[in-house]
């Protein structure tokens, strides 16, 4: 079902398309849930931190002290965001996983400045943020029409809004869309399920449209162990959030006080590891779901991993989706790579 609101006044009013009615939701969250808590070791899929709370400790991590990636891919939209919009050749911006759209205003900016600012397409499977960003950034830019996507990755990339077809029902020749996740958001896809995100964002596109990927690099683990070990501890509550989600939706009985967050790198692996932890043995009741979970002192349960990215690796995954590489952008530091590439005609 889709639930489309339109509002009525001003002309720059955003519309807001939700593909995830509640029923769908609670569908997908008890499917993740049971097979999750089935699993050796138990896992939980990280989209079910994203609740209004989520959401906002999210935003705090971003502005912590430890945790670099923001403020780097910030850095660099900064100094290239000029750049980027004239190699695009754009003149529409879609943003998966757009969450408060807080970086993407300097890249707005960047396309009005050279004349070129058209639609903006939001993507979030957290509505209330969504919609709060649609607002703000529909009141804030004269012009810009403003189509935003209540939807999942893993499901609804298919039908993105990109092209607008004409009262005929045809579709029309259209300028280049730029297509855009950014956060680093790509490192928490487990990497056998990248292939065919990638390949489904690519089939979203048009020939001559282009995909800025956001990465974080590789690095010394003991930089990107700290940013997700904060010493306010906002990652932990972050962490633990989502067992209130569960709580809330599936009346179950988790006691927040009897997990502990662990985040630590694997080195194998080249991503750290989010973990809850149960301090103690416990059984945990999941009423929705009619389950019951015993848990072991010192088992662990993964929530979240994140990947961290070798220049080669993104070239290569990008490629294999036929985005091919036009430009790649670093910080000063070396810690973080916005890359933009080109879809091409596939044989
Ligand atoms: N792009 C922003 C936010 C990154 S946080 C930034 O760079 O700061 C990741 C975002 O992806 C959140 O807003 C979250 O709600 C969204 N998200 C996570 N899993 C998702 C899924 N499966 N489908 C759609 N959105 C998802
Ligand atoms: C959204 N994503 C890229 C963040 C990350 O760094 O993997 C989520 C996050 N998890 C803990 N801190 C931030």
């Amino acid at each position: 079902m889709i639930i489309r609101s339109h509002a009525a006044q001003p002309a720059s009013a955003p519309v807001v398309d939700n593909w995830l009615d509640a029923g769908w939701a609670d569908r997908e969250l008890r499917a993740d849930v049971s097979v999750g808590l089935s699993s050796r070791p138990k896992e939980l899929p990280p989209k079910w931190f994203y609740d209004d709370h989520g959401s906002d400790l999210f935003e705090q991590i971003t502005r912590l002290d430890e945790y670099y990636p923001t403020r780097r891919e910030r850095e660099i939209l900064e100094r290239e965001a000029g750049s980027i919009v004239a190699a695009s050749g754009a003149d529409s911006l879609a943003e998966l996983g757009s969450g408060t759209s807080t970086k993407t205003r300097i890249l707005l900016d960047a396309f009005a400045a050279a004349g070129q600012l058209r639609r903006y397409v939001p993507f979030d499977n957290s509505e209330a943020t969504l919609r709060a960003a649609a607002d703000e950034l529909a009141a804030g830019y004269a012009g810009l029409r403003v189509h935003g996507v209540v939807g999942d990755f893993e499901h609804h990339l298919g039908r993105l809004p990109l092209d607008e077809p004409a009262d005929s029902g045809a579709v029309q020749p259209r300028p280049p869309f730029m297509v855009m996740l950014l956060g680093g958001t790509i490192g928490n896809f487990a990497p056998a399920k990248r292939p065919a995100f990638l390949d489904v964002v690519a089939a979203a596109m048009r020939p001559g449209d282009t995909f800025l990927l956001g990465t974080d690099l590789a690095k010394d683990l003991g930089r990107v162990e700290a940013a997700y070990n904060d010493a306010a501890g906002v990652t932990a509550e972050f962490n633990l959030n989502v067992l209130s989600v569960l709580n809330r939706r599936l009346g179950a009985d988790f006691d927040l006080d009897a997990f502990e967050h662990e985040a630590s790198f694997d080195v194998d692996n080249e991503w750290i590891e989010m973990r809850l932890r149960p301090t103690r043995a416990q059984t945990v009741h999941i009423p929705a779901l009619e389950m019951t979970v015993d848990f072991a002192a010192g088992e662990h349960m993964r929530t979240e991993i994140s990947a961290k990215f070798r220049p080669e690796r993104v070239r290569a995954e990008l490629g294999a989706a036929g985005l091919v590489v036009q430009q790649m952008w670093t910080d000063a530091q070396s810690d973080y790579a916005l890359t933009l590439a080109r879809r091409i005609r596939r044989p």
